[in-house]
């Protein structure tokens, strides 16, 4: 035991020995909050320990808006009124029917050959500048009065979010987020061994890249503009405790901005059962209502059904939005039991990915910006 723990401090040191420089001023001590009710301050050192056992936290340690202590977190997010039923279904069907499995796969190809995109890496910056590149490219025929690429920085580690802004027409300051984390991880050593993350969470980037690549060419392009403002978030630093997505909703938090849905996707390529594909619908630290809509677009765009899971944890930036007083949702690839079990390894690679499975996720997304692009928002009471 005594040995292991050795090897382990050992990692632990030569781990932070190759991290991003900047660590040594910011990263000595971090603020996690491990359940509802509990918060404790560790070392960078503790934390990565905390992550190889598979304790589960977010790191809040920039993030105090809402340390409330709030019992029921879900309950202090307003909730509205989403549509019950689906009203755009010839749009919605023209344009998933040109879903690109081939591009999805180009794309996951190059994604995954970054060595990592671990978010204190040098490659993992490389990765988000090749993503910045794709998304200017994708955008770059629609006008700059209205659609944007624009990078959130990060000033204690080197991957940026990024965020792409379409301005909606008549009520913009209604805001719908599709989000996804850009970062991979390798729990045994981040900073040494290779993270491909090609489910976790190259999937649900191809998945929102491939979304956004059909809006533009089938929507936009035509010049229509959804009435509210729609944007895709490439969250950095999920994997560090949902850093990059609680820097962004905190910043929105702050400047009272109206985000009235976001879907998360992560994790959208893996069918451990293929007699049984399904997706899973998460139903835990998300809004009831938006879950409950997500479900509508499900039954109405996908050729295969939904289960209802949960993951038991905040386990994606989800979490982040709703602590941040953001109604989200969450679809995963399936039941969080059947969910790819080689995430956080040099496993995790394209070859065990079902593209046909990630363009059922594609669906999603683009049901959901096309339905609620439009939308007249009204909070419930
Ligand atoms: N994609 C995972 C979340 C996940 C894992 C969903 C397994 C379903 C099955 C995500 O990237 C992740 O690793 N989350 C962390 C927690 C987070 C707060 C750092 C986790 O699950 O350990
Ligand atoms: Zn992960």
């Amino acid at each position: 035991m005594k040995l292991l723990s050795a090897i382990t401090a050992g990692l632990a040191v030569l781990d932070y020995a190759t991290s991003y420089p900047f660590e040594s001023y910011f990263g000595s001590t971090r603020v996690i909050q491990l359940s509802k009710d509990t918060v404790r301050t560790v070392s960078e050192d503790e934390k990565l320990s905390f992550m190889r056992k598979g304790i589960k936290f977010m790191d809040i340690t920039n993030n105090f808006l809402h340390l409330k202590n709030n019992e029921n977190l879900e309950d202090a997010v307003p909730r509205y009124n989403y549509p019950s039923k689906t009203l755009r279904e010839e749009l919605v069907n023209t344009i998933i029917e040109n879903i690109d499995k081939s591009s999805m796969e180009v794309n996951l190809a190059k994604f995954t050959s970054f060595y990592t995109r671990y978010y204190k890496s040098e490659t993992g910056y490389q990765s988000a500048q090749w993503l910045e590149h794709n998304l200017l490219n994708i955008t770059s025929g629609v006008s700059a009065d209205f659609v944007s690429v624009e990078r959130v920085i990060h000033p204690e580690w080197k991957q940026y979010s990024i965020i792409v802004k379409v301005l909606g027409s008549e009520t913009p300051e209604n805001i719908v987020v599709m989000g996804s984390h850009q970062d991979s991880i390798n729990l045994i050593l981040p900073s040494v061994l290779a993270a491909p993350g090609a489910d976790d969470n190259g999937s649900g980037t191809v998945t929102n890249l491939e979304a956004l690549r059909l809006y533009v060419e089938h929507y936009l392009k035509k010049g229509n503009r959804p009435k509210n403002t729609i944007e895709f978030h490439f969250y950095s630093a999920e994997e560090g405790g949902l850093l990059g997505s609680l820097d962004v909703f905190s910043r929105y938090a702050s400047e009272h901005k109206r985000v009235v849905a976001m879907l998360q996707q992560d994790m959208t390529g893996y069918v451990q059962d293929p007699e049984n594909e399904h997706v899973g619908v998460i139903t835990d630290y998300v809004n009831s209502e938006l879950t409950d809509f997500i479900k509508v677009i499900v039954n109405s765009y996908l050729s295969i059904p939904y289960v209802e899971t949960k993951c038991g944890y905040a386990c994606s930036d989800h979490g982040s939005a709703t602590r941040n007083g953001y109604p989200s949702a969450f679809v995963i690839e399936s039941d969080f039991k059947k969910t790819n079990k080689y995430i956080h390894s040099t496993m995790d690679t394209l070859d065990r990915l079902s593209f046909d499975h990630m363009a059922e996720h594609t669906k999603i997304v683009i049901g959901s910006i096309i339905e609620l692009g439009d939308w007249s928002f009204l909070e419930l009471k």
